[in-house]
């Protein structure tokens, strides 16, 4: 499995404590701002799809906005709640103002 880093939005398009939502290659995929640091995973909740960019940012943590599940953003372990299972997280890299994420085919 190579690489394959899709372009996702304007870096200054990310404000710090804040998520947007982006379909890259076929996936739903909120990219988050904490601290300067831009971080990548999926949307939909692994307990009943609710959709995370719709939720709480509070620091590393991402609060689903149905259950309150709680899931650490930098591994996608679920930190509290009804989820079971973990969401997948993406590693980012900014380039010419770019925030690109490494989504696998
Ligand atoms: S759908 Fe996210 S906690 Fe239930």
């Amino acid at each position: 499995m190579g690489d394959n880093w899709v372009s996702a939005c304007p870096r200054e398009a990310l404000r710090s404590g804040e998520m947007t939502m982006e379909e890259l290659s076929g996936n739903e995929i909120v990219l988050a701002d904490v601290d300067g640091e831009v971080f990548a995973f999926d949307g939909i909740c692994t307990h009943a799809l609710g959709y995370l960019d719709q939720g709480d940012l509070d620091g590393y943590q991402v609060l689903c906005p149905l259950h309150e599940g709680r899931f650490d953003i930098r591994t996608g372990k679920v930190v509290a709640g009804e989820p079971d299972e973990p969401i997948a997280v993406y590693p980012t890299k900014v380039q010419d103002g770019t925030v690109y994420v490494n989504v696998p085919e």
